[in-house]
């Protein structure tokens, strides 16, 4: 219980960091981080979607889906379900919800903050399959998890790994990388690379190999990402990678160009980072920084820092935009020529087209008219995939920009 309560204490703060970001260029700041939480009961969400239990409810329950994606892309995925929660409405008699911009932000956060708190951090990884990737990987080559010592052994036995938490068992591989990089190159085998939930897997059997069965298991703990921020600097990080084009060396990755390997769990960014860590080491030998090792509770905050700030939208592109506007029928009732006559208002002019968050808030708000329009022209109700509600938002934003001039 404690637990929990902590969580959602820290996803408290994190709301108001979120939420003051998306508006950052925008509307006024929100100041009340309890804002999305109390929405989600106003605009009677929860009458269709438990969040914190699994009570049997219409909608699924949002802290169990998995909203993938960027700020718009969760918005986008309300979009793309809007007919049948409206369908629904009907039925329950529940008038759909409007929502401001802010109010969509602060719903958006709110999930984000949620899924990454309750979900990324508490995604248990799969000891039976972790186990084959411990073969696989040759990791039981050098290491033993028997409590008794074998003198074979090239590495440190890892019997006591079973009261780490998978980010300290992912903190203890990055910190011993480099040595044992050189014990991979020594014996001729291949350094390994982590896919997926592998990392993951392979933890929770490191975890679970030398502890009873009935032990309570051990939780990855919430990182900070503002705690991470500051670590970013302080360990080296931004003297080589520019955080949205901020800082950094040339050719090494900005490592804030919406990279969907960084918006993952938590074991799988460690994963992430893993894999480029040899590569890491020796341009940080190359460059003379020191060698970068965590302690304590840093590479949680680090990933923590690097899920949030690729989390937010970069500005789409707006040729792919014009694509998508086409592709998805809209030009069937919106005109992209100012002044020619249409079904649904021109976008160039409309009062409501501002922010990406605001263009994807009148969609939402819209969805109950379109819908009928949609179906009455036998236009099927288009859904959008990741990524593809950034450039659509743009191409929107630059037809306004572009008939203002
Ligand atoms: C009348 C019931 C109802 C209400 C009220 C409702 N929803 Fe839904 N919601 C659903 C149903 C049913 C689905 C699944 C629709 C589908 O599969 O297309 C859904 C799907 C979603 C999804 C997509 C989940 C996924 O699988 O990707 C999101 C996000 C969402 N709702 C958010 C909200 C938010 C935020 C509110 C409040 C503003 C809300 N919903 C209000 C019934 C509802
Ligand atoms: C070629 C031999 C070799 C292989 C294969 C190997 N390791 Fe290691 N490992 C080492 C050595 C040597 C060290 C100690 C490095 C040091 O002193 O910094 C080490 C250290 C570690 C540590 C830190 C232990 C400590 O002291 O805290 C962990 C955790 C670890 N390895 C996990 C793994 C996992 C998981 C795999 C499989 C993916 C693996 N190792 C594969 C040789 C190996
Ligand atoms: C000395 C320069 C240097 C430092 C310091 C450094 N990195 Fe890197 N990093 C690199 C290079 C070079 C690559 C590309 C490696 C490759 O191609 O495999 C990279 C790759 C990465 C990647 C994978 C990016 C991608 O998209 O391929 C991540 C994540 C990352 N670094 C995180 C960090 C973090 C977090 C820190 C600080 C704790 C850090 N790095 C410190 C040089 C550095
Ligand atoms: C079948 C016709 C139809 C299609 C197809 C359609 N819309 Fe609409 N749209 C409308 C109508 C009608 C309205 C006005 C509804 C109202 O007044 O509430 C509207 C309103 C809007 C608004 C709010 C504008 C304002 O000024 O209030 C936006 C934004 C919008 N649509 C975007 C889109 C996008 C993006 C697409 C393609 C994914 C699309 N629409 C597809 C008919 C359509």
């Amino acid at each position: 219980m404690k637990k929990l309560i902590l969580l959602l204490l820290c996803s408290v703060m994190l709301v108001t960091f979120i939420a003051w970001t998306i508006l950052q260029d925008q509307p006024p700041l929100p100041e009340d981080p309890m804002a999305g939480a109390r929405l989600f009961q106003e605009k009677g969400c929860v009458q269709c979607h438990s969040i914190d239990n699994d009570d049997a409810r219409i909608g699924p329950n949002l802290s169990r889906v998995h909203l993938k994606g960027s700020l718009l892309d969760i918005a986008g995925s309300m979009w793309n379900h809007a007919p049948l929660m409206q369908q629904y409405m009907v039925e329950l008699r529940i008038s759909p919800p409007e929502l401001t911009a802010r109010e969509m932000a602060n719903l958006t956060a709110f999930l984000t903050a949620y899924q990454y708190y309750l979900k990324q951090l508490g995604r248990p990884g799969d000891p039976e399959r972790g186990r084959q990737v411990f073969q696989s990987k040759n990791c039981g080559l050098c290491h033993s998890l028997q409590p008794e010592a074998d003198p074979r052994e090239i590495g440190p036995n890892l019997h006591g790994y079973s009261k780490l938490s998978p980010i300290q068992i992912a903190q203890a591989m990055w910190n011993h990388e480099p040595a044992m990089a050189e014990e991979f190159i020594r014996l001729g085998l291949p350094l390994p690379t982590f896919e997926e939930d592998e990392m993951a897997d392979l933890i929770a059997y490191l975890q679970r190999a030398a502890v009873p069965a009935d032990a309570e298991p051990v939780y990855v703990e919430p990182g900070s990402p503002n705690q991470g921020r500051v670590l970013f600097e302080q360990k080296g990080c931004s003297t080589c990678h520019a955080i949205r084009g901020e800082g950094g060396t040339p050719g090494i990755p900005d490592l804030g160009q919406r990279r969907t390997e960084l918006v993952r769990s938590v074991t799988e960014v460690a994963g992430f980072m893993w894999d480029h860590g040899v590569a890491m080491q020796d341009k940080m030998q190359e460059l003379e920084v020191p060698q970068v090792r965590f302690e304590g509770n840093e590479m949680a905050d680090i990933i923590a820092y690097l899920y949030f700030i690729n989390y937010f939208d970069q500005p789409g592109n707006i040729q792919r935009g014009r694509e998508l506007f086409t592709e998805k029928r809209c030009t069937h009732c919106h005109s992209t020529t100012p002044g020619k006559p249409s079904i649904g208002p021109d976008l160039s002019q409309s009062p409501v087209v501002g922010s990406p968050i605001e263009i994807i808030t009148a969609m939402w708000n819209h969805a109950t008219l379109m819908e009928p329009a949609m179906a009455a022209r036998g236009i099927p109700w288009p859904r959008f995939e990741m990524g593809e509600m950034t450039h659509l938002v743009e191409f929107i934003r630059a037809q306004r920009e572009s008939s203002k001039e």
